[in-house]
């Protein structure tokens, strides 16, 4: 395939495929392991993302990247392929989460900043070589009205490393995805949701060009415009659709080739429900897809459940999600169909 940045932008969001988001920290996926009582070894984490990387109905038809953890990149199945080889047999493409997770940010009580940009040049050039042709980076903005989180400060702080970040990826010929994302974990209501995502979105485009960064080869990786957990309130998929395009016709270039969600902590269906409702009311300037490391992988790791035996139910289920969210990028999903399956 075309190593042109533009090209492979445009790939990771053709044809209603999205990506697989299944970078977790050796931390984040302990967790998640935890949940169907499996024990976090890198020989269970690689059974784990082997099942998922050999689902092929799935991977040729609905994925066209997967984003992958440092441990993940340089794994071989168990009969030694390298796993980075089985997913680019499906035709997707290998990707890489090269941030160092979100820190405190000195002075600012509630507000982080994502690290890892020293190094940076030499780690990139390293993942290439091991078949990456994009990256994420994860900024996270947390909501607190009642502290003043976010600052000003750490969104100024969260999209200049976003866009330093992105411009070391394109020098090495490597797409960034740029997330910065707003979390629903708060009490907030949705118009909070909105004005943060607006007050981020902003930033992170003036700093993109500051930055001198290729808008037409990057990819955003935002959250949908939603009402916190704590809140109470689950939006109607309209709600959600309505606001989060106004967002983005307000703030994201249409130079922009692609916007692949995260879930964010939204049940599975919701998920895809609010990515069909956001390309219902389409056309839009940019392709919008999905890139769920939970909405997608829920599911199977349940069905899973570290047994052998059970490869092929946890494939099937990763088949079943992958396919409504592919669905649901090209407006065309419904609920009857979560029944019927
Ligand atoms: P979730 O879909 O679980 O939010 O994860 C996507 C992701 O990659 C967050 O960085």
């Amino acid at each position: 395939m075309s190593e042109r940045l533009e090209d492979i932008a445009a790939a990771i969001v053709a044809n209603g495929k999205g990506l697989l988001a299944a970078d977790e920290s050796s931390g984040t996926i302990k967790k998640r392991f935890d949940v169907i009582g499996v024990e976090s070894t890198a020989d269970s984490r690689r059974d784990y993302r082997e099942m998922m990387f050999r689902t092929k109905d799935a991977m040729t038809r609905y994925i066209s990247g997967v984003i992958l953890y440092d441990e993940t990149i340089r794994q071989k199945a168990a009969d030694g392929t390298p796993l980075v080889d089985i997913i680019k047999a499906s035709g997707a493409i290998p990707g890489i989460k090269v941030d160092a997770g979100a820190k405190p940010l000195a002075g600012f009580p509630g507000d982080t900043v994502t690290e890892g940009l020293d190094g940076l040049r030499e780690r990139l050039a390293d993942y290439y070589k091991l078949g990456a042709r994009f990256a994420k980076w994860r900024a996270v903005i947390d909501i607190d009205t009642t502290r003043g989180v976010p600052s000003a400060t750490s969104i100024g702080a969260n999209t200049h490393a976003l866009a330093r970040y992105a411009a070391l990826c394109q020098e090495a010929g490597i797409v960034p995805i740029v997330e910065p994302e707003v979390l629903m974990d708060g009490t907030h209501d949705i118009g909070t949701c909105y004005e943060v995502s607006k007050a981020t979105l902003t930033k992170l485009y003036d700093e993109l060009y500051a930055a001198r960064v290729v808008l037409e080869g990057t990819i955003l990786k935002p959250n949908m415009v939603l009402s916190g957990k704590k809140s109470g309130t689950v939006d109607s998929p309209e709600e959600v659709a309505a606001k989060t395009i106004k967002l983005f016709r307000e703030t994201v270039p249409a130079a922009v080739p692609g916007i692949a969600f995260l879930s964010g902590g939204q049940e599975d269906e919701e998920a895809t429900a609010n990515l069909n409702a956001i390309n219902a009311i389409g056309p839009h300037p940019w392709k919008l897809t999905f890139s769920y490391g939970r909405a997608l992988q829920a599911a199977p790791q349940k069905a899973w459940s570290g047994k052998a035996s059970n490869v092929a139910a946890g494939q099937a289920a990763f088949t079943h999600r992958a396919h409504m969210n592919h669905l649901a990028a090209l407006g065309k999903w419904k609920a009857s169909l979560e029944q019927a399956a």
